[in-house]
């Protein structure tokens, strides 16, 4: 089926066989199709699609029940399906979105929204915005609500690493966090990991002077590259390595404590 916004194209397949037309690639393909636009800049990626973006029937049920209330609907850039990147024009202003003036949290790769949850149910004075690729862990989240939407806090389907760089007023993230971010333990994906130093610089337009950057990992050399990382860049000073106050323990927690890892915490004040 044509999608309504992308012109269907012609393929040239010679003299003589007929021409067929065709529906222009969707999603991460479409980017270089000339119905869509120009490929982005090549880029490494904190993630991979896991397990595609079905989610099971309890968490559908949810996504149903909550997403339209909860879900900030983003623009995409070409307007591609699926896409996790968001329009580099879009703003998203929080005192609106949330309907008051609150301390926000933002948090990087909410994962199925243990610490979200837990988090925003102990502190309802507070507003957490989530920003998570993968819609099957929204979907979790959203389950894990019960009866009521908890009405402070708002998810984006999106990664953090491009649309942080636009989407939020500068300053606006009274505390930013990242825990257990994906690993990547093997040295030839280290570059994939999420904190580094471009974005150590993003999160610091997010964050007031005197602000956090919460981080927590179960791997001892991601640990020490985010020191590496964090103490090398100057708007931040490492303040704490003892445990977020308002992380609860998480499957990727006890997943690291069985192996026999050490969990690391870690909270930068933006100076
Ligand atoms: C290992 S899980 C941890 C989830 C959660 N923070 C927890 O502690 O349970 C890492 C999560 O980060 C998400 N993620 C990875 N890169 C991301 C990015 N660039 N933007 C948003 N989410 C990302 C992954 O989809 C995954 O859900």
């Amino acid at each position: 089926m044509t999608r309504p916004d992308t012109p269907s194209v012609r393929s040239d397949s010679g003299p003589d066989t007929p021409s067929v037309r065709q529906d222009p690639p969707k999603g991460h393909q479409a980017h270089g199709h000339p119905a869509v636009g120009p490929r982005p800049l090549a880029r490494t990626r904190s993630f991979t699609r896991r397990g595609g973006r079905m989610l099971k029937d309890s968490h559908q049920a949810a996504w149903d029940r909550y997403a339209d209330a909860l879900v900030l609907e983003v623009p995409r850039p070409h307007g591609a399906d699926g896409s996790t990147a968001v329009h580099p024009a879009y703003r998203i202003d929080p005192e609106q979105v949330f309907g008051r003036a609150a301390p926000l949290v933002v948090e990087i790769g909410s994962g199925s929204g243990d610490a979200l949850v837990h988090a925003a149910t102990t502190e309802p004075g507070w507003d957490f915005l989530a920003l998570e690729v993968w819609r099957p862990g929204i979907g979790h989240a959203l389950a894990k609500m019960g009866a009521e939407p908890l009405t402070n806090v708002r998810f984006v389907e999106a990664d953090a690493a491009l649309a942080l760089q636009s989407m939020l007023p500068g300053g606006s993230a009274h505390e930013v966090w990242t825990f257990f971010p994906d690993p990547w333990p093997k040295n030839k994906h280290h570059k994939r990991r999420l904190v580094a130093p471009d974005f150590a610089g993003t999160v610091a337009d997010l964050v007031p002077p005197g602000g956090l950057w919460r981080l927590a990992t179960d791997w001892a050399d991601y640990a020490d590259h985010m020191r590496a990382v964090l103490d090398g860049h100057t708007a931040w000073e490492l303040v704490s390595t003892e445990r977020a106050p308002l992380r609860p323990m998480t499957r990727f927690e006890r997943r690291g404590i069985e192996a026999g890892r050490e969990i690391a915490d870690l909270a930068y004040r933006r100076v």
